[in-house]
């Protein structure tokens, strides 16, 4: 029986996961959950799963849970920062998925790490923002990062039992989002709730926005660079508007491994928790004759700059990845109350940046100095 902690619990990756995990009562116990503001939501999964500890986002929340519970389960209940801190280390969970959305989810995710917790990581701002410190921390306390992200989950399947040096390329594929084919003149007009309406995933608004400016790709790409220690020059992205493969690893040989299977979380999640071995699946099997046929295309980077962005705060390094990763959590917030046009995203990450002089091998310290800069200056910076 595995004990699993989930930081998110109430959000889109944290509800599959806790579908997954119902459907192997006897395989994976929920031992401690952290959430938000949902407390409703989260009420629930308390009284499905009777976690031991839980976290919310502050006081009044906890009251609320306190309330809705009634003469229920009775959880320890914890708040803040010093809940997440704890949800990510507590004593009987041998997993943590990682399922907030934003950097909130960096010192949890150190926290767990150093506790010697399996990491399902899924909250990708994390390694973008300080990748080459959790990369480090997690080999310094032999802790193992397994992806939960769809197309990272694809990569690090397609390159079990293959030696690293024989890989040539990561080949990410992209949905292309609501607005694939559009111009940046039409950009401009896009609104939230066109935004909103992903053409395959179903995800919470952060990450949805991103997969509409492509900055989620970006986010990817960098993360792809950190999980599996692969030059930014070699990570590619083709446009997949199916989403039915969910990435590629081309080999020195010139051979192509792709992972494909339905366009559902779950599958990842299931996996990241399983690892290494597979259980049944929730779905039928993939009828492929009935998908007919799989296309592919190239990213419009001019329409849609993010990917140029990855690569150049990689190349500049240091704490440039985080500005980047925090101009845009900002931006996106400012996009999705309608104080900025979708393309404004775009003006403010570049602006920001183009303001930052990276610090060189930064510790945590200055990846969060860094951080809370690029938040301040995105904040005001006209889009
Ligand atoms: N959704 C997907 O299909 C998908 C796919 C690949 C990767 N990801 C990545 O997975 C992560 C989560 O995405 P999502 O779509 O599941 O997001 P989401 O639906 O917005 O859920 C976010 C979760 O984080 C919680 N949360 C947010 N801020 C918090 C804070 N300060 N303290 C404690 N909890 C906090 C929320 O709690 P409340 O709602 O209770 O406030 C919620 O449970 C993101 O990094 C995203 O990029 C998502």
């Amino acid at each position: 029986m595995q004990g699993v902690a989930i930081l998110g619990s109430t959000g889109s990756i944290g509800t599959q996961a806790l579908e997954v995990i119902q459907r192997f009562p006897d395989r994976f116990r929920v031992v401690a959950l952290a959430a938000g503001r949902r407390v409703e939501v989260l009420a629930e999964q308390v009284r499905r799963f009777r976690p031991e500890l839980v976290a919310v986002a502050g006081p009044e929340e906890a009251r609320r849970l306190r309330e809705l519970l009634g003469s229920g389960p009775e959880p320890e209940i914890l708040t803040g920062e010093e809940g997440l801190a704890a949800v990510a280390t507590a004593p009987g969970a041998e997993a943590v998925l990682t399922a907030v959305v934003g950097t909130v989810g960096l010192q949890p995710t150190l926290a767990a790490i150093q506790a010697g917790k399996r990491i399902l990581l899924a909250n990708k701002e994390t390694l973008v923002a300080a990748g080459e410190l959790v990369m480090r921390e997690a080999a310094r306390h032999r802790v193992p990062i397994i992806p939960v992200d769809s197309e990272h989950s694809a990569l690090f399947q397609c390159l079990q039992g293959h030696p690293r040096e024989g890989v040539a390329r990561l080949i990410l594929t992209a949905s292309g989002g609501p607005f694939r084919g559009w111009k940046r003149a039409d950009l401009e007009r896009a609104t939230v709730e066109m935004a909103l309406r992903h053409p395959r995933w179903r995800m919470g608004p952060k990450v949805t926005v991103d997969s509409a400016t492509l900055m989620n790709k970006a986010l990817e790409m960098i993360e792809a660079r950190w999980l599996f220690d692969i030059p930014i020059d070699r990570i590619g992205v083709v446009v997949h508007p199916q989403s039915i493969v969910h990435s590629l690893v081309e080999f020195q040989d010139g051979s192509l491994l792709a992972q494909l299977g339905a366009t559902d979380m779950r599958l990842p999640i299931q996996y990241a928790l399983s690892y290494p071995e597979r259980l049944p699946g929730p779905l039928p099997s993939l009828d492929l004759v009935a998908l007919g046929s799989l296309t592919f295309e190239a990213v419009d980077e001019v329409t849609f700059p993010s990917l140029n962005y990855a690569r150049a705060a990689v190349t500049m390094g240091g704490t440039m990845p985080a500005v980047l990763n925090a101009a845009n959590e900002v931006a996106v917030r400012r996009f999705l109350s309608g104080a900025i046009p979708l393309t404004g995203i775009y003006r403010i990450v570049e602006g920001v940046m183009a303001a930052h002089t990276p610090v060189p091998e930064p510790d945590l310290e200055a990846i969060l100095a860094a951080d809370r800069w690029a938040r301040q200056v995105a904040e005001a910076f006209p889009a």
